[in-house]
């Protein structure tokens, strides 16, 4: 039986051994991307690329890539909604198209060396074409070559096959691969489009030829790409004959260290439906907490953007933890158990076990705190509750222990049926949809695109980024180092290592510095080196970030030199004029510039 681990890895060499440079999956905190909050799709980090970027690994790409998607955080808990995911993909940028992916597609699935599925098993799905494009007749005339019968092929509108990773960027048609999950032989005629529920995907090869610009343009991208992923956790369970992504071994040993610090057994058949569901909650969540902050970029619990994702997942895990009998800590030993599973494919949880260890204990502590608070707090409303003749507690009210304390409807209702009390659900939870409304298109906007968003000014301010870097580090000195950056149509923010508040004279000589290099319309080149290579040459490098073996590095003029992926403007002079706007403290010894261009 194929385990995770064995699927990820059979993936790579497949492709590597059909010309493909395996590079290393990117960071779940995208950098230079204001669209987005983790990285969403295993083609995200590529978006650059697949709108005509050189790639500093050729043409042929294979990788595996961390995913985060809280869109539907709420549906966790059922057997199949995952928070975090891995992603496994193979990439042609203007190389093969159609016809050569989807073989690939198929010996890596049916051949004997590789998965060795049952063929009969096997449906697929191609575009039916619109006012964009075409039906695929390419993509099924190719599988029909490889043996796949006329009617496992449905044709389905652009709600099922076309693939977009937002409103805008690349784009493009694709043909999806479905397994069969029902008893016995799939009967004939059936495929996706007639028996939707039995099949299920577990491959998606994207055509990207297009990119959309904006509702109304789809233009032709510079080369017809190929984008495909594999969602490795869904594979592996069909592949293993499971009915739940929690029943494989990705999970396994979190629901059993789970299951002895509850003294509960996941899939007990005396436990409740909630009970499992709360183990397939923690499980899950724990694991995303893990990744989000073993991640070289992680992010720390907040109230504002990625920070506050990564918070409610702790505290929901926190209050699931409570649901299944659990009183003290035990976050800590949990994601002991994540990374001793992943540590192979993911060294970078090795090596910062100790921060995920520490933030999780730190979060869980003050979580704890907070609900006894409330819990308090709810003690002393009581006997003025009581005083309500109907015994109902209004929806309002729950809703302000939520949002003050951060006190979970649940257990306020809880409490207040604890007191003789009902509370007024409906009430809440309009009050609870508005406020979600609001934080969700704040805190998780959709991904337009990424740093693909190639517009000409988000260029300018990416290479106004790099000028803002170098000059920081002459005026304060070589330990400044890049902690992050965002950049918006409006300004940049910058966060860079340094122990104390800037001066204003500092301040202004680093913007004079900027505004020097911008008179001087430094010409900005880009050079393909080895990484080692690039280092040794003094190119700044980001501390902690993955790079491939080959990297592409920015020069402007001799004043700065770069590990970037680009793009950047041709020339320093298109930059206008840099300011600073403020700076202030972003975390301990971390400052933050935000910086305009007039
Ligand atoms: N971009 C496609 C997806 O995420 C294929 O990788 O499904």
């Amino acid at each position: 039986m194929i385990t995770t681990h064995e699927l990820r890895k059979k993936y790579m060499e497949f492709f590597v051994a059909k010309g493909h440079v395996e590079i290393s999956g990117k960071s779940l905190v995208p950098e230079n991307d204001p669209t987005v909050l983790f990285t969403t799709a295993g083609m995200h980090p590529l978006v650059p690329y697949l709108l005509g970027e050189p790639h500093p690994a050729g043409k042929r790409l294979v990788d595996y890539q961390k995913c985060i998607r809280t869109g539907d955080i709420e549906e966790v808990g059922d057997p199949a909604h995952l928070t975090f995911f891995e992603m496994l993909g193979n990439w042609s940028l203007g190389d093969y198209f159609k016809e050569e992916s989807i073989a690939y597609s198929w010996e890596f699935l049916t051949s004997a060396t590789w998965l060795a599925l049952d063929p009969a098993k096997i449906s697929v799905t191609v575009f039916a074409g619109d006012e964009n494009a075409p039906r695929d007749e390419v993509s099924a005339g190719a599988w029909k070559r490889l043996g796949m019968p006329e009617d496992r092929i449905a044709y389905l509108p652009a709600s099922d096959n076309w693939w977009a990773a937002g409103p805008t960027g690349p784009c493009g048609p694709d043909t999806e691969i479905f397994y069969w999950t029902g008893e016995g032989e799939p009967p004939r005629g059936s495929n996706k489009g007639t028996e939707p529920a039995k099949w299920m995907e577990i491959w998606n090869n994207v055509f990207m030829e297009f990119n959309r610009v904006d509702e109304k343009t789809l233009i032709r991208l510079p080369a017809q790409n190929v984008d495909t992923g594999m969602g490795l956790e869904r594979t592996v369970a069909m592949l293993q004959g499971k009915k739940s992504v929690y029943d494989t071994e990705a999970f396994g040993p979190i629901l059993k260290a789970l299951g002895d610090l509850s003294s509960k057994k996941y899939g007990s058949p005396t436990n409740g439906a909630e009970v499992d569901r709360s183990f397939r909650i923690v499980a899950d969540h724990i694991r995303t907490a893990t990744f989000i902050l073993g991640d070289p970029k992680a992010v720390l619990p907040s109230n504002v953007g990625a920070g506050y994702v990564l918070r409610r997942i702790i505290r929901r895990a926190v209050r699931h933890g409570r649901k299944l009998g659990i009183e003290g800590s035990f976050l800590s030993p949990l994601a002991q158990v994540v990374i001793d599973n992943y540590s192979g494919p993911f060294p970078e949880l090795t090596e910062n076990n100790a921060r995920v260890a520490a933030e999780l204990a730190r979060e869980e502590e003050k979580f704890l705190e907070t609900l006894q608070k409330g819990e308090h707090e709810f003690a002393k409303m009581l006997p003025n509750l009581l005083k309500n003749p109907q015994k109902v507690m209004s929806g309002r009210l729950a809703f302000k222990l939520y949002d003050t304390y951060g006190f979970p409807i649940e257990l306020t209702e809880e409490l207040a049926a604890e007191g003789g009390l009902a509370v007024d659900r409906e009430e809440f939870d309009e009050a609870y949809k508005k406020h979600q409304e609001l934080s969700r298109a704040g805190s998780e906007q959709m991904f337009k695109g990424g740093m693909a968003d190639h517009s000409e000014i988000s260029t300018k301010y990416h290479t106004a980024t790099h000028l803002l870097h170098q000059a920081l580090k002459q005026v304060l000195g070589a330990h400044v180092a890049q902690k992050g950056s965002n950049i918006t149509a409006e300004r940049v923010r910058f966060d860079f290592s340094h122990p104390s508040p800037m001066t204003k004279e500092e301040l202004a000589q680093v913007e004079k510095i900027v505004n020097d290099q911008i008179l001087m319309d430094l010409p900005v080149t880009m050079e393909m080196m080895d990484i080692e290579a690039a280092k040794a040459s003094g190119a700044t490098a980001l501390f902690g970030e993955k790079y491939e073996a080959v990297v592409k590095v920015y020069s402007m003029g001799d004043f700065s030199k770069e590990v970037c992926g680009g793009p950047h403007v041709v020339r320093t002079g298109l930059l206008g004029k840099f300011r600073v706007q403020k700076e202030q403290s972003s975390s301990a010894g971390v400052r933050r510039i935000y910086g305009v261009l007039e």
